[in-house]
């Protein structure tokens, strides 16, 4: 959950660490540090607080400075404290490490290195405990140290160490936490995530789990536990740099909701053959049989990811006719499933790192489920061991509250939908080609939801939400994982509190916090149950509710009945949510905004949750 940055060359190394760590917060931003060389010495500046504290603590006093290692935290064991800060440092000083994640067997290496060795502990982390192992393995050699202290350690690690010893070498290993090689002209990179390495590399390798990498400015060599070579692909990343920062808009998160057209339709480019009126997933490379003979099918993933995972249970029954289970990750594996053969699993993560979903995927592959992933992060921990991988092409995702994401996750369950009833010879090809098109037909739409006329509308209904401490969010059908959605998302970034609600069952319980001005947001875009919406809707009317209705614009019964309305394109009830949600997020967003809230880094979460 902590964002890792080292480098070594004949650059700045304090301002490339700098720049990558901020370029990481979204990965954490409780406390952040540097370690970095000089004159024999490995000097440490680290404190509770933001990137840009740290960069003022520095001062530009190490311009000299040409290798060192940077950390951005996340809390996991220990306050975020200026002692719980990375890097940690040996006893003598010498051994410096950054760490990303969770060192199971801490407690007995703390024991066994404070008893056995005297090691005197600073910090309450378990990450402190890597630096004393490493320097108790240390024999002239940092590699050789690094892989032997972590042939001790149980538990996840991104770790990058240095040591006064070796002044420009940094040793890096990894085991199911993201750790990435940028690889430069007389100067190398390391670091959590591409956004820390674009404004210096394009040519990088990802490293996987069990391997170690030693980076000089001049060479870098990737090994294996038992020291040999390993040979990497390098990859050309074509990420603009741009993509990475906010283009002009206040925050990631409005720039993000902006973006929603190109990432539908770069979602969907080339999965489509609007000829034949075919999905064509090659990625979906199972046996044509195995998909038709399909019993059941379980959606892993969480937060936002799980509520994708509801609208996508509801299509693939709908369309391809197999019954969906849809689990929360963190709930998934306990529970106890009942496996057979002939089932699928899904697991859909944006990060494709958040350690729950991952549990999701590696118990299901432990029973012998194919695993298919939907995720936005190529190189990921799920993506890599997934069996088949279907990326969502949303671009970085730096908000912590995901959006442009989640509509992309929608429209991968679409294709998966068609294309596992096209391929069952289920779905009707009338219905199908309307989809298609339907789908082909979502970025133009976006963009007239997305329009200025529109984003007025949300900012003055946002007037009356702000000023209250609960709000609702209804829907049936469709529209319920949607409200769902509509709530998390503000909650999440405003702090109201905000309940999502079958509309049916209002008056089993929720009605009675219903009050005049009560803000009731209802998601009416489903024709079939339009009407009984609508009488719910009539409820909340009776008790006072402010009701603010997202509707389509073939409907025209829904405006007289609700205190103002939010009208979308006419659109196939199947894709309503693609466009439904956008109205959801971009309340959040004001109502945080009116608040003073920081919208992009809300308090006590973080973009990536690699901890249980
Ligand atoms: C909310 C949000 C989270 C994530 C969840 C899963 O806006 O972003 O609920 O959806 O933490 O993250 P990923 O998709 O990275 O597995």
């Amino acid at each position: 959950m902590c964002g890792i940055v080292g480098y070594t060359g004949t650059g700045e190394a304090g301002r490339v660490l700098v720049e990558g760590l901020k370029k990481l917060e979204y990965r954490g931003y409780d406390s952040a540090g540097v370690a970095l060389h000089e004159n024999g010495r490995l000097i440490v500046t680290k404190a509770a607080g933001s990137v840009a504290d740290l960069e003022k603590m520095l001062n530009d006093q190490y311009q000299a400075v040409r290798v060192g290692i940077g950390h951005t935290r996340w809390a996991t064991h220990g306050p975020p404290t200026d002692l719980n800060a990375h890097p940690h440092s040996s006893a003598s000083g010498d051994i410096v490490v950054v760490h990303n994640g969770i060192i199971e067997n801490h407690r007995s290496l703390r024991r066994k290195l404070g008893e056995e060795a005297g090691y005197k502990f600073r910090s309450e982390t378990d990450s402190e405990v890597l630096a004393h192992l490493i320097e108790h393995c240390y024999d002239g050699d940092l590699l050789k140290a690094v892989r032997k202290a972590m042939s001790q350690v149980d538990g996840s690690y991104a770790l990058v160490a240095a040591c006064t010893r070796e002044p420009d070498r940094l040793v890096c290993a990894r085991k199911d936490s993201p750790l990435i090689i940028g690889l430069g002209a007389g100067e190398n990179f390391v670091a959590s995530d591409v956004p820390a390495l674009l404004a210096h590399t394009r040519r990088a390798c990802v490293m996987d789990d069990g391997e170690f990498a030693s980076l000089t400015p001049g060479k870098v060599e990737v090994s294996g536990a038992d020291g040999k070579l390993i040979k990497k692909d390098i990859l050309e990343i074509n990420w603009d740099i741009e993509a990475a920062e906010k283009g002009g808009y206040d925050h990631f998160m409005l720039k993000e909701i902006m973006e929603q057209p190109v990432a539908v339709r770069e979602t969907l480019r080339q999965r489509i053959d609007s000829a034949s009126g075919r999905v064509d997933l090659a990625e979906f490379d199972l046996p044509p049989e195995q998909l038709r003979t399909l019993e059941k099918i379980y959606i892993i993933a969480c937060g936002t990811a799980y509520h994708a995972g509801l609208i996508g249970k509801m299509v693939i029954e709908k369309l391809a006719g197999i019954p969906v289970e849809v689990e929360v990750a963190s709930e998934f594996r306990y529970r106890g499933p009942l496996f057979n053969t002939n089932q699928l699993a899904i697991v859909i993560s944006q990060s494709g790192e958040t350690a729950d979903t991952l549990a999701g995927l590696r118990l299901a592959r432990s029973k012998e489920l194919p695993v298919l992933a939907i995720t936005n992060v190529v190189g990921s921990s799920v993506s890599r061991e997934a069996d088949l991988v279907l990326y969502t092409w949303a671009g970085p995702e730096i908000a912590v509250a995901s959006t442009k994401a989640y509509v992309t996750q929608l429209v991968a369950l679409y294709l998966v939908a068609v294309y596992l009833g096209q391929t069952r010879n289920i779905l009707d090809p009338g219905l199908a080609a309307g989809l298609v098109k339907g789908l082909l037909g979502l970025p133009g739409q976006l963009k007239e939801v997305l329009s200025d006329e529109n984003i007025a509308k949300i900012r003055t209904y946002c007037n009356h939400l702000v000023n209250w401490d609960n709000a609702f969010f209804i829907g049936r059908s469709l529209d319920y994982p949607v409200a769902m959605e509509g709530a998390l998302k503000l909650k999440e970034i405003s702090y109201i509190h905000a309940e999502a609600c079958a509309a049916g069952e209002l008056k089993h319980g929720p009605l009675a916090l219903i009050e005049e001005g009560a803000p009731v947001v209802v998601l009416a875009t489903q024709k079939a149950v339009l009407e009984k919406t609508l009488s719910n809707v009539q409820v909340v009317n009776a008790r006072g509710g402010a009701v603010f209705a997202i509707t389509r614009e073939d409907f025209d019964d829904v405006e007289r009945q609700v205190d103002s309305i939010f009208y979308l394109p006419a659109v196939n009830d199947i894709l309503a949510p693609v466009l439904s949600v956008v109205p959801t997020q971009l309340i959040a967003y004001y109502t945080a905004v009116a608040r003073g809230c920081s919208v992009d880094k809300p308090r006590n979460l973080a973009k990536s949750v690699t901890v249980e």
